[in-house]
């Protein structure tokens, strides 16, 4: 709101850029990032006590070179010149003289597991799954594992042309790829393969032994999202296991961080070696398989001449772990770690004097004294909390940097966040034009996952938006909270990449000290549900001693497998259904599974609708941020005919539709209607891929005509099926409260229902900034709410 206030004084009361230094604290020198670093670089050889796992093991296979690769084959000119060009700075890298090391801590059979610490931009994501590529043990693919799906294409774009390869499935002979959720890149001749947490658990689903794969990487393990644990569990299932499921290859590990914190992954590992031996491991045997697909891989060699390029020693035992015995006698496998000191330059920390209430505002002075009185190059990054502090800021810098002065040199201003279409994403990459400052607006996308070179300045607001589970409410909600220090230290670390930098927080240092030191998992503050239906689909019918890093609280899994029952996507004896395993297959959240699979049945009928709602609730915003009390009226005007009175669910419908169905100039349609082009873009992108994917899953789409009223009352009743427990009835005294749990929540000011009387309401989202708030809600009948809470009918 405060930003709204700001911008309502509309261009006229627009300040001058601030050009005086700002109240800053005196820099703190030496205030460095290497508090966190880990010192020395060594393996240092730690071992576990385990089975006995390669006893099945077959003799490491020999490498016939170049039997399904272009062997030898030089890439073409430009591809050449690029790995030539690139060599140098890979060289570079902090990583690159651990090259030995890490393919050593993996050769012998019996070393499965590799935990790697560095910081961001020593080279781990890069540089790893190259150095493993002509290991002999390496003849399958290689996964490697990303929080995010920008930093996944963003990495198999760089790997690809470090490697002089094209990307993905569009040239034959394609060594690198990726998948992500809504976009897949791969070919038959990939090798190194980099997806989303998401998506190598889909893929588990299809194939539990993951045989086409040699090695998984688990890369940025400290964001701990829910996926990554996750994966964590069923791939220590599946090293200390007996490998039966994958003809005895072993299946290669390497889990990687930007923080120190792995001792808790060593113990993770060691129990499982140890628990292992006591008690074989079921790799879920009841696990959904795909029969007619084959995923054992073809790969029989490698050959690469970039390969070649990478340091190799095989001599060297330097830091190699030995296999230790158990008190039987039987030789073990070994977990190694190495450490890799990061290059980090200086960087100078300032504080707020005093705390601020408005972290915008803040940022817009920080950015405005650094661009006028730091030299160039030397690029800013601004870390915020969301897509809507991101525009909210965007809109403010354009708006100043208008005012500068033609000796002052330009700013070009780059937003950064999850639901930015792909193209602008990977915009941030570029290095600025000459004469140019880039400013960086992103959310904590930029914290760990991605490398944006360039930057000397990093603004920190001090908070991120996160996902929490509220017990009260029943349901995870999107909070702004503070950060913790590890998170603000990865932060400030990002200013000292490539020279000395600098970091503003715009907090004071007072507040730093009462930070909490580190993030907490997502599995202990978010809603399960997701998890536990990945688990159920993937055979392990006792999710409560799953192997879990973090052992999320009983009740919060016990709950989840209650939602799962209520959408039927469980049993009741806690057997996944075949609406479950529809659901497990949908990149969607049970909830929005649930309204697909329901808006599928013959009696509903609403399937494209309801996927044309989806693609719009899986962007942050349709609508565009509002300006002016002025531009918001013109606004409603502009967009009374998408709005419906039913709520946001059937505005959303009729916004992609309307969009869609504009053939001519869709961001002249956009910009009229005040809707948001660049989300736009999105919907569109996801909704063909829901659609492609409903029908692979034979989800039929509608195929009679109804008349509108029918229409709106099947999709409000699929969204219901999917969404009872986010449902509220309106109370005498003009509030409302939620069916589940009797707590008040108040309908969004964004929504079209705001401020109406409804007798009940169904939310998709719900977040918390002073009090609870529904947003993306709809108007729904009190029976039908009644009818889907008293039954459930799977
Ligand atoms: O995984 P880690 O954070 O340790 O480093 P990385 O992602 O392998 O990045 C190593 C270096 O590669 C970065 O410092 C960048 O200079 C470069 N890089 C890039 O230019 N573009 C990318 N998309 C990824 C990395």
């Amino acid at each position: 709101r405060k930003l709204d206030d700001r911008r309502g004084r509309g261009p006229e009361g627009r300040k001058p850029p601030p050009q005086a230094p700002l109240k800053h604290a005196k820099p703190q020198n030496g205030t460095q990032t290497n508090g966190h670093q880990i010192n020395g670089t060594h393996i240092n050889g730690a071992h576990t006590n385990g089975t006995q796992i390669h006893s099945t093991q077959t003799k490491a296979p020999s490498v016939a070179r170049g039997t399904s690769e272009p062997k030898g084959k030089a890439p073409p000119g430009h591809l050449a010149k690029k790995r030539q060009e690139l060599l140098p700075i890979r060289q570079a890298l902090p990583i690159w003289p651990h090259a030995q090391e890490i393919r050593q801590a993996l050769r012998s059979p019996h070393k499965d597991v590799l935990l790697l610490v560095g910081e961001t931009g020593s080279g781990k994501s890069t540089q790893v799954p190259q150095f493993l590529l002509s290991e002999p043990w390496c003849t399958g693919q290689i996964a490697i594992t990303q929080p995010r799906r920008v930093a996944a294409i963003s990495l198999a774009r760089r790997v690809a042309d470090e490697m002089g390869s094209t990307l993905g499935s569009s040239s034959p002979g394609s060594r690198v790829g990726y998948s992500v959720r809504f976009d897949q890149s791969v070919s038959p001749s990939t090798r190194i393969k980099f997806l989303t947490e998401g998506m190598l658990l889909q893929e588990m689903l299809r194939d539990p032994w993951l045989r086409q794969y040699s090695v998984v990487v688990v890369d940025e393990v400290h964001e701990r999202s829910v996926n990554v644990d996750l994966v964590l569990g069923f791939l220590r299932n599946i090293v200390t296991g007996d490998k039966k499921g994958r003809g005895g290859k072993p299946l290669k590990v390497v889990v990687m961080s930007a923080t120190a914190d792995i001792e808790s992954l060593q113990k993770f590992f060691e129990d499982g070696y140890r628990s292992a031996s006591q008690h074989p491991i079921s790799n879920g045997e009841n696990a959904v398989t795909n029969g007619a697909e084959d995923s054992e891989s073809s790969w029989s060699g490698i050959s690469s001449s970039s390969e070649d390029e990478v340091p190799r020693s095989i001599t060297s035992n330097k830091g190699e772990p030995n296999g230790v015995q158990l008190e039987d006698g039987s030789p073990t496998a070994s977990i190694s770690q190495c450490h890799i000191k990061g290059r980090q330059y200086p960087v100078k920390t300032m504080y707020l004097p005093d705390p601020t209430q408005d972290f915008v505002e803040a940022a817009l002075n920080s950015i405005f004294q650094i661009h006028y009185k730091e030299p160039m190059p030397g690029d800013i990054l601004v870390f915020l909390t969301g897509q809507d502090t991101v525009e909210g800021l965007e809109k403010l810098v354009n708006e100043y940097a208008l005012g500068m002065g033609p000796e002052v040199p330009k700013i070009i201003t780059l937003p950064l966040f999850a639901a930015l279409p792909q193209h602008l994403q990977q915009r941030v990459f570029a290095p600025a034009p000459p004469k140019t400052r880039k400013v960086i607006l992103s959310t904590n996308i930029a914290e760990t996952s991605v490398t944006v070179t360039g930057v000397r300045f990093v603004v920190d607001c001090g908070k991120a938006k996160i996902k929490q589970f509220r017990n009260r409410l029943g349901l995870d909600s999107l909070l702004v909270k503070p950060i913790s220090q590890s998170a603000a230290i990865q932060r400030q670390g990002r200013a000292g990449r490539e020279a000395p930098g600098q970091c503003y927080r715009l907090y004071t240092e007072k507040d730093y000290s009462t930070l909490e030191k580190n993030t907490t998992p997502e599995i202990l503050r978010c809603d399960l549900s997701a998890a536990i239906l990945v688990m159920k689909a993937r055979g392990i019918s006792d999710v409560l001693n799953f192997p879990f890093l973090s052992q999320p609280p009983r009740e919060a899994l016990e709950k989840a497998l209650l939602q799962l029952l209520q959408l039927g996507a469980l049993s009741e004896a806690g057997e996944i259904s075949d609406v479950g395993r529809t659901i497990a297959k949908l990149p969607l959240t049970p909830t929005l599974g649930r309204c697909l699979v329901e808006a599928a049945k013959p009696e509903r009928n609403c399937l494209t609708e309801m996927i044309d709602i989806i693609a719009a609730l899986s962007v942050e915003n349709v609508f565009l941020n509002l300006v002016t009390e002025e531009k918001r009226e013109e606004a409603e005007v502009a967009r009374r005919q998408l709005y419906r009175r039913e709520g946001d669910h059937m505005t959303f419908l009729a916004t992609v539709r309307g969009y869609a169905e504009e053939k001519s100039d869709r961001k002249a349609w956009a910009e009229r209607h005040y809707v948001s082009h660049r989300a736009m873009q999105n919907v569109m992108d996801i909704r063909k891929q829901l659609r492609g994917l409903c029908g692979q899953l034979s989800l039929p789409a509608a195929d009679t005509e109804k008349s509108s009223e029918e229409l709106t009352a099947s999709v409000l009743q699929s969204l219901l099926r999917g969404f009872a427990a986010n449902t509220a009835r309106l109370m005498p005294d003009g509030s409302y409260r939620t069916l589940l749990g009797n707590q008040t929540i108040a309908i969004h000011p964004s929504s079209v229902l705001f401020g109406k009387k409804v007798e009940a309401i169904v939310f998709s989202e719900s977040v918390f900034t002073s009090r609870s708030y529904a947003r993306g809600v709809s108007a729904v009948r009190l029976d039908w709410v009644a009818g889907v809470l008293a039954g459930v009918d799977g």
